[in-house]
């Protein structure tokens, strides 16, 4: 790359990406570029009479030059690229080393906005659709950064993040998380503990909220704490006693509303240290740092926090998203082999409502790495920013975790790991969805990655009751399940006769 990295802005026609990159040059202070204007600009008329009189090809031809000049020129622009540029080998490896941002857009959007605008290849609707899939996959694989097209000054204000990416360590991918009441960067690789979070002003002081087994093996990797709370590790200390030692301790260390806490461990920190921030003089920033499978590719993001009662789970808490997520995924290095194992049902759990490409690569027995994480991470955003406080859409995110969370109730915090009790009401669920075969599937994914797929002796009635006390259940009315239709056909709401419920637990104390 000559010069500074360029920030190119890539996606399917529709998407609004030169509009994007023209406000986030506005805002930068800086020249915008468009591959598209450029060519029409170099062959003296509209790319519609180009296509139909000489061919797609002679289109490309033009288009690759110009974007090959352009990546070549450096300096400090925005570029945006046509939707079909990213096909030249050529222009993918010329992108290597730029900030490269995925412009996301839902199929609806781009077919309605294409045909308005009367694109070539937006003339007949099946190919569309055909191109539409093939591309997406193109941009996901060649992206450093993923931004939803929801509305044109989104990477205006994303601007701070992707400045940041540029300086993130090789390899670091940064996605925008947008919901109804706040936006935030998630940044998932390696070594990215060592940044800070963009978005926060320069004299917040950082504050760590971690547990002793988590500070032991992590703290370091951290860009200078301002202060630190240490509370022992466990869900059997995600309790209010807990956070109120650690809003005694903020006190101490003179916390104010201008600093923000960093949420460095598991789910469990996470919830807790979220929902210490959420009250803590009525809500300070947090920033999560989650260093477990379950945190990474789930509890991390979309902002719900709290802490358990003896009666039952996450029954007191907050919705407080975070400022920023930095999702190291070094650390997973020292992690325990049973909360590997324990986050791979959150994998399960995510790749079930994801369906597609997600969903046949765990099928297919693939590792948790950077892709998979990422790729759970986006699937857990796009669910939040359908509906960011559970009222309908978001409680697909509780696959499994209805007989899950009963499961932990009932035999006590502590003895099942979250992420052991989700794969358990995973295979529950699939049973109440009548989903025999891909409950084996599911059984084997599990059992493969060593996680318990029976729970004999347990206490079916008492499970029964522990689930009467879900969250979702609002009337004297049946606990809604959530079920699952397909790979990536997850419902919400549905109803289950409590015979049919004790069926699916009494199967698992076999
Ligand atoms: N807020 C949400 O949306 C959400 C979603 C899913 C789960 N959760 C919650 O998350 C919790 C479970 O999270 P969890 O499974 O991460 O549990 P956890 O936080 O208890 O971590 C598991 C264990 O691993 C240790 N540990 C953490 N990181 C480590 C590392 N890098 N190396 C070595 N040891 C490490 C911890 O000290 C702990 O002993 C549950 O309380 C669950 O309710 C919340």
């Amino acid at each position: 790359v000559a010069g500074s990295p360029l920030t190119v802005l890539i996606g399917f026609m529709g998407a609004g990406k030169t509009t994007l990159a023209r406000e986030l040059a506005a805002a930068r202070g800086v020249a915008h570029a468009d591959s598209d204007r450029l060519v029409e600009e170099r062959l003296g008329r509209p790319i519609a009479e180009v296509f139909d009189t000489d061919g797609e090809a002679a289109f490309r031809a033009a288009e690759e030059a110009v974007v090959l000049e352009l990546l070549a020129g450096g300096g400090d622009r925005v570029v945006s690229l046509g939707g079909g540029a990213v096909l030249s080998e050529r222009v993918r490896s010329a992108l290597a080393g730029h900030v490269v941002a995925h412009v996301d857009v839902a199929l609806e959007t781009a077919w309605e906005r294409a045909r308005r605008s009367s694109r070539p290849l937006a003339r007949d609707r099946d190919a569309f659709e055909a191109l539409y899939s093939a591309r997406r996959s193109l941009y996901e694989q060649i992206a450093t950064a993923f931004l939803p097209a929801a509305d044109r000054r989104v990477g205006a204000r994303a601007d701070a993040a992707l400045r940041a990416l540029e300086a993130a360590p090789a390899g670091t991918r940064m996605a925008w998380a947008h919901a109804a009441s706040s936006e935030y960067p998630i940044f998932v690789g390696r070594g990215v503990l060592g940044m800070r979070a963009p978005g926060l002003p320069p004299s917040s002081r950082a504050i760590v909220v971690t547990d002793t087994t988590v500070a032991e093996h992590h703290l370091g990797a951290l860009a200078e704490p301002a202060g630190l709370v240490e509370i022992p590790p466990g869900e059997e200390h995600k309790t209010l006693a807990t956070a109120e030692r650690v809003w005694h301790a903020l006190v101490a260390q003179g916390v104010t509303r201008a600093d923000h806490l960093v949420a460095l461990g598991g789910g469990v920190v996470g919830d807790l240290a979220g929902f210490a921030a959420a009250c803590f003089q009525r809500g300070i920033p947090v920033v999560q740092a989650p260093t477990t499978v379950v945190a990474q590719v789930d509890s991390a993001y979309g902002g719900k926090t709290g802490v358990d009662l003896p009666e039952a789970k996450n029954y007191v808490g907050a919705y407080h998203q975070p400022a920023a997520v930095l999702a190291d995924t070094t650390t997973l290095a020292t992690l325990p082999p049973e909360e590997h194992a324990a986050g791979y049902a959150e994998v399960v759990k995510t790749a079930l409502i994801a369906g597609g490409a997600l969903w046949e690569r765990i099928a297919a027995g693939a590792p948790v790495d950077d892709d998979v994480i990422l790729a759970c991470a986006r699937t857990k955003l796009a669910v939040v920013a359908a509906d960011e406080r559970d009222g309908g859409r978001r409680q697909v995110l509780n696959l499994g975790h209805t007989i899950g969370h009963a499961l932990e109730t009932t035999l006590g915090y502590g003895t099942l790991r979250h992420g052991e009790a989700v794969g358990l009401g995973l295979l529950a669920a699939l049973r109440l969805s009548g989903q025999s075969d891909l409950r084996g599937q599911v059984e084997a994914l599990l059992r493969d990655a060593g996680l318990p797929t029976a729970l004999p002796g347990v206490d079916a009635d008492a499970v029964i009751g522990a689930t009467r006390l879900d969250k979702k259940r609002t009337s004297e009315a049946r606990t809604p399940f959530v079920l699952v239709r397909a790979p990536g056909d997850v419902v919400e709401g549905q109803d289950v006769a409590d015979d049919d419920v004790a069926l699916a637990v009494r199967e698992l104390g076999r």
